[in-house]
């Protein structure tokens, strides 16, 4: 469910127009409903509310220091890969003894940084940076809390750049490998603090078996170094899976009653329901890194379109939002849907590629997408946006970055202004 809808013929976030606001601060414009994350925290909290836990917000799905500080309000962790999200964390009012370190290439600037602030863990994914970590903790006379990320080989059945669970890829240290791991840290890794273990199989995943075969995968793991190391937490990472293709209309709760549960995408009920009796006899503290389910449907991002042109083969509606804004559609060949910001007033439907001004043939929303007509002039939402979207945006084609907008109730507030000409050159010679 989220707070995007048509009222009164057009879309609104909450109880805010989205004409309006693209009218006020210009387009390309990334809005978001501080409603409806707080909505899927809690939904999320009570999920799970059968097993101690902890949700660790994935900091790079959307680091605007705003929506940090609305989780951080909620009573969220933060997942973090870099001592960049780390700073982010601590300016929006996060804590680190709230904050685990995930990535495979941390840096020695990175770990002191984070050491010192004192994270609540590092998730270290090889044991050359274990060793490393534990030299650098040494060296600051610290010792430094960590987790092994284990990679359980299972297939999370999502596109191949966010799946992260399988032997072949860079994530994690191998599951057979993990015990002897422990075990040579315990004996000999003096500035290392065991505190937990960590996986994460994902991004994206839609249906729940993927979950259940890992946990159930790792559930003996986790017993065995239960036995022989003091550890207190077993984070199952993120990747709860969100609604892409009818992301108008799952905005109702009608929309989600109408479906019969095999037609439904997971929901956080279902992911609650299957893992938390998995999980609640093990007497650790569960850790969450959910980052797309918490804003993904929170947001949107509007583009005005620019032209229109027919060609022999196609026809292009050309918008002012770009691949650089927005690159999942050109990446992973992402899905978003496409809605006008006035409601249509007919069901009639043009076959059209949806496209941006960059240089490059990648640069499209949608091809061959039979969507409203819409004109020069006119306004679209990209919808479920607010994941990996802003995030991801670049300067290429020296195009400046897109305001974005925080929407809470009937009051919308730039959260961060649109970039200038002079913002593109900023620390150039
Ligand atoms: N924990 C770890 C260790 C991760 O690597 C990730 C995401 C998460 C948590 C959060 O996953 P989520 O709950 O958001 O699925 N840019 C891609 C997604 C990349 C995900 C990378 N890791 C996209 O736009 O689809």
């Amino acid at each position: 469910m989220h707070g995007f809808s048509y009222k009164k013929g057009s879309l609104h976030c909450d109880e805010v127009d989205l004409n309006e606001l693209a009218a006020t601060h210009g387009t390309p414009l990334y809005v978001y409903s501080g409603g409806t994350i707080i909505d899927h925290f809690q939904r999320l909290d009570q999920a799970l509310s059968g097993v101690p836990h902890e949700i660790a917000y994935a900091v790079k799905a959307n680091s605007n220091l705003s929506v940090l500080r609305l989780l951080a309000a909620q009573g969220a962790g933060f997942d973090i890969v870099s001592g960049g999200e780390l700073f982010r964390v601590l300016k929006a009012g996060g804590e680190a003894a709230h904050c685990t370190f995930a990535g495979v290439g941390k840096t020695r600037a990175e770990i002191t940084y984070a050491l010192q602030q004192g994270i609540y863990s590092f998730n270290v994914e090889s044991e050359e940076e274990l060793l490393y970590l534990n030299q650098v903790a040494g060296e600051l006379g610290l010792r430094a809390p960590a987790a092994v990320r284990v990679n359980p080989n299972v297939d999370a059945k999502t596109h191949k750049y966010i799946s992260t669970g399988k032997s072949e890829n860079k994530f994690g240290v191998d599951f057979e490998a993990i015990p002897e791991l422990y075990a040579r840290a315990a004996a000999d890794l003096p500035h290392i603090q065991l505190r937990g273990l960590q996986m994460h199989i994902g991004s994206q995943l839609t249906s729940i078996d993927p979950f259940i075969e890992a946990v159930e995968k790792v559930v003996p793991l986790v017993r065995h170094l239960q036995q022989h190391h003091a550890i207190e937490f077993w984070s199952i990472g993120g990747g709860i899976g969100i609604v892409y293709q009818n992301s108008l209309e799952s905005g109702s709760a009608e929309w989600w009653q109408s479906r019969s549960a095999s037609e439904l995408p997971l929901t956080i009920e279902r992911y609650g329901k299957e893992l938390v009796p998995r999980l609640k006899d093990l007497g650790l503290k569960i850790l969450l890194e959910p980052g797309r389910y918490l804003v993904g449907n929170a947001g949107v991002l509007l583009t005005r379109c620019l032209y229109e042109k027919k060609g022999l083969a196609k026809t292009f509606k050309i918008v002012d939002a770009g691949m650089n804004d927005l690159i999942r559609p050109a990446l992973y060949e992402g899905h978003h849907e496409i809605v006008p910001l006035t409601q249509p007033a007919t069901a009639a439907r043009v076959v059209v590629d949806v496209v941006g001004p960059i240089c490059e043939s990648g640069d499209f929303f949608c091809q061959d997408r039979a969507l409203p007509d819409f004109h020069p002039g006119e306004c679209v939402a990209l919808m479920s946006a607010g994941a990996y979207g802003f995030a991801m945006a670049s300067n290429y084609n020296s195009r400046p970055l897109p305001a974005e907008v925080l929407v809470e109730g009937a009051a919308a507030r730039v959260i961060r202004r649109r970039q200038t000409l002079e913002d593109l050159i900023e620390g150039e010679a």
